[in-house]
C-alpha cells in the first residue's frame, strides 16, 4: 500500500567536510570552476528535523538552530527554498518548520556550511519520499541531495557521503559532474580507511570573508585560468594517490592547495590574510617534526586561520603527544578538536 502523508517530521544528521583540492570559483548556478576532492568527517555533524504540514496563513518556514530563531540562517534558507520549485514541486503547498543544531562549536574553521545544507538537503528529499509515497533507488536519492545541497553551498553537495568524494567535472573521472558529487571511497587505499583529522584552534573570530564573496574574487583574479589548471591536475593526481597510497605526495598536493588558496587570496582585490601569525608558526611545526620523525602528517586550511592536521590513525600515539606538547601553545586557549572520517549522513529515528 502506498503510504501518501500530509504531515511529518523527518531528521538527518549529516557531516562537514575538509576539501583537500579546493572548490575556489564558481559560475553559472552553483557550479564549480574546478572538480574537488574532500573527506566527510565523522563528529563535525549538525543534526536537521523538518517537520511539514499543509500551507495555512502563517509563513512558510519557521527556522531554529540550537533552539533560538535565527534571522540571517532563515533568510538564507527562505531563498534555497525558494528556488527549489522545480526540482520539489510539493514545496509551496506546505508550511515548514526547521530546527537544527551543530556537534561542533562556531568559526573553528570546521564548514557548518556544508553540514547543514547537506542535512537540510537529505531531509528535503525524504519529505518527497514520504508525500509522493514514491521511494527513489538509493543512488537516486543521493545524487538528488547532492544536487539540492549543492544549490545551497557548493561544499555541501560534498557531504551527501561519507568518506572521500569529489564534486565538479574532469577528465580524469568519469562519473563526476559538475551538478553533484560522486563518492570516491570505494576505491581508495587502506592506508586513508581511518584518516585522522586533528583541527587545530587559532581563532574562532568569525569569518573576514564570506565564502561566497571569497569565491566572487576568483571572477577577476588575474590567476584565475592558471588556478583551475592546477586544480584539474592536483584533483588528477590526488585521484591517483588515493588509490596508491603515497602518503609523501598526498601531503605534498594537500598542502599546495591550501597555500594555494590562501595565496589567491592574498593577491585577490580587494585582498585578505586570513593566516595569522600562529597559523604559519605551526605549519613550520609541523613541517619540521615531519622532516625529523618522517611521521607522514600534514595539514590543510579553510578559507580561515585554522588548521586541519590529517594523518593515518596508526600514528595517533605520535601525533597527539606532538600536538599536546608543540603546537597545543599556539592554540587559542590551547584548544583543538578531534576528528577522523566518517561514513557519512545518518537518518534520524523519529
Ligand atoms: C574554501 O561551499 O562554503 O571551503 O558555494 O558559496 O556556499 P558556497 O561556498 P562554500 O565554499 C567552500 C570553500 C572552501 C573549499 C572547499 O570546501 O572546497
Amino acid at each position: 500500500m502506498i503510504d501518501y502523508k500530509n504531515s511529518g517530521s523527518i531528521g538527518w544528521e549529516s557531516p562537514s567536510n575538509i576539501a583537500l583540492i579546493k572548490y575556489w570559483g564558481k559560475k553559472g548556478n552553483q557550479l564549480p570552476c574546478n572538480p574537488s576532492i574532500s573527506m566527510s568527517l565523522k563528529n563535525s555533524l549538525t543534526r536537521t528535523v523538518l517537520s511539514y504540514e499543509p500551507k495555512g496563513n502563517g509563513d512558510q518556514l519557521s527556522f531554529l538552530f540550537e533552539g533560538k530563531r535565527q534571522v540571517s540562517f532563515e533568510q538564507r534558507i527562505t531563498k534555497f527554498l525558494g528556488n527549489l520549485s522545480d526540482h520539489f514541486k510539493f514545496l509551496t503547498d506546505y508550511q515548514l518548520s526547521v530546527s537544527s543544531e551543530n556537534t561542533f562549536p562556531h568559526s573553528t574553521g570546521i564548514a557548518s556550511s556544508a553540514s547543514a545544507m547537506s542535512s537540510l538537503a537529505l531531509c528535503l528529499c525524504s519529505m518527497e519520499e514520504e508525500i509522493s509515497g514514491v521511494k527513489m533507488a538509493e543512488d537516486e536519492f543521493y545524487r538528488k541531495a547532492g544536487f539540492i545541497a549543492r544549490l545551497g553551498s557548493g561544499s555541501a553537495s560534498r557531504s551527501v557521503y561519507g568518506g572521500f568524494v569529489a564534486w565538479g567535472e574532469s577528465n580524469s573521472f568519469s562519473k563526476s559532474s559538475d551538478e553533484y558529487a560522486v563518492p570516491f571511497s570505494k576505491y581508495t587505499h587502506p592506508v586513508f580507511l581511518d584518516f585522522q583529522d586533528a583541527i587545530l584552534l587559532v581563532s574562532s573570530k568569525k569569518k573576514e570573508v564570506s565564502s561566497s564573496a571569497g569565491h566572487q574574487l576568483m571572477e577577476n583574479h588575474p590567476y584565475a585560468s592558471a588556478r583551475f589548471a592546477q586544480a584539474n591536475k592536483h584533483f588528477e593526481r590526488m585521484l591517483g594517490v588515493l588509490r596508491s597510497g603515497d602518503l609523501e605526495e598526498f601531503i605534498e598536493i594537500m598542502e599546495n592547495e591550501a597555500l594555494s588558496l590562501h595565496g589567491l587570496m592574498m593577491n585577490s582585490t580587494p585582498s585578505f590574510t586570513l593566516l595569522k601569525p600562529n597559523t604559519l608558526e605551526l605549519i613550520e611545526r609541523i613541517r619540521s617534526y615531519r622532516l625529523s620523525s618522517n611521521v607522514p602528517v600534514g595539514f590543510t586550511l579553510d578559507a580561515g586561520p585554522n588548521i586541519h592536521l590529517l594523518y593515518p590513525k596508526s600514528e595517533k600515539e605520535r601525533v597527539v603527544p606532538f600536538i599536546d606538547s608543540e603546537l597545543s601553545q599556539f592554540l587559542e586557549n590551547g584548544k583543538y578538536i578531534v576528528d577522523e572520517k566518517g561514513e557519512g549522513p545518518q537518518k534520524i529515528k523519529m
